[in-house]
């Protein structure tokens, strides 16, 4: 049974799976220091709303984080639909979701958090991704965490949490299923994550990607949903959502690991614009790096 908040997901037939292209990309954004002459480009080659969107963080890291994810969108669809970077134009939704108005066949999807910056692209596919730093959160008891969150995970996810070697770890691997379930379908904060309940069965690993993991909603199996699992390294997970059309599943699904891209990757874009403010690259550099 297609829910129906999936079913009207889709715009146009599904592509089959021969014909599907898809991406998934990963970025460890310390591994990135820009320098002018990097960060004046990358401001040139993303729309004016973002560049202002992303001057208004008070710390250097999550603009850095966001800034790469702008980048990442771009050069993925410059990638799938051979398109200059000139022509490509995105949108937000109402919840603030990143698309591409007239072309409805692909969807793709950023998420970043901790190290990581992430991306997704699927045709044919409505797709959402979530990274997560699985650190302990900090200046808070762990059970206190727990008690806090208590309500954003059914009690058939806090047993599987309760059961786990490494409670923290299965905690946040809910946490990022249940954020690339709302990726996908585009909702944002107002989502009652207590009708969404995942199984899982296979522990994450580095290696391999996990497509096990089942969700229920509203108590019904959600068979054109798939979800892929993995680690991007022992302190990250990711997540993706991908909702198929009840044909697209039938076709099969193919093996995704993640790629890790280079900022060089990233940066190798056209311009869309000649001029940034003078005062991008002074404003950013004085900023500190992050909180900690
Ligand atoms: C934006 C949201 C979808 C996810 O936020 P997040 O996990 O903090 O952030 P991520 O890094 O994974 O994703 C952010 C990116 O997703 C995209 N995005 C923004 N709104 C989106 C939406 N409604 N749907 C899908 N993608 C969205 C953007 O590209 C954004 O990057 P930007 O901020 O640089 O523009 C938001 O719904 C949210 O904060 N949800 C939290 C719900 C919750 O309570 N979760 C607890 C789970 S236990």
């Amino acid at each position: 049974m297609v829910p129906s908040i999936i079913a009207s997901l889709f715009f146009r037939p599904v592509m089959d799976c021969s014909s599907t292209r898809w991406l998934r990309w990963a970025l460890n954004c310390q591994l990135w220091k820009p320098v002018a002459t990097q960060w004046n480009h990358a401001n040139k080659c993303i729309q004016e709303e973002e560049r202002q969107r992303i001057e208004q963080f008070v710390f250097q890291a999550p603009a850095i984080s966001s800034l790469i994810g702008r980048l990442m969108l771009r050069k993925g669809i410059q990638e799938v639909i051979g398109s200059s970077n000139s022509n490509i134009t995105f949108s937000r939704t109402a919840e603030g979701r990143p698309f591409l108005p007239g072309l409805d066949i692909i969807d793709i999807n950023v998420s970043h958090h901790g190290d990581w910056v992430v991306l997704a692209l699927e045709s044919g596919a409505r797709v959402g991704v979530d990274v997560m730093s699985m650190d302990r959160p900090i200046n808070k008891d762990l059970r206190e965490y727990f008690r806090l969150m208590r309500k954003q995970f059914t009690d058939n996810e806090w047993r599987q949490i309760d059961k786990s070697d490494n409670k923290l770890h299965a905690f946040y691997r809910f946490w990022c299923l249940k954020e690339s379930y709302v990726k996908a379908i585009g909702v944002g904060l107002k989502y009652d994550l207590q009708t969404i309940d995942f199984n899982t069965s296979d522990e994450l690993s580095r290696q391999r990607v996990i497509k096990s993991t089942k969700m229920k909603l509203k108590d019904q199996s959600s068979d054109e949903l798939l979800f892929e699992e993995t680690l991007l390294d022992m302190n990250h997970c990711v997540a993706t959502c991908i909702a198929f059309s009840e044909q697209g599943l039938k076709e099969g699904v193919c093996d995704k690991p993640f790629t890790e891209v280079t900022i060089e990757h990233l940066l190798n874009l056209e311009t869309i614009t000649d001029e940034v403010d003078e005062g991008l690259w002074t404003r950013f550099n004085s900023k500190q790096y992050s909180a900690r």
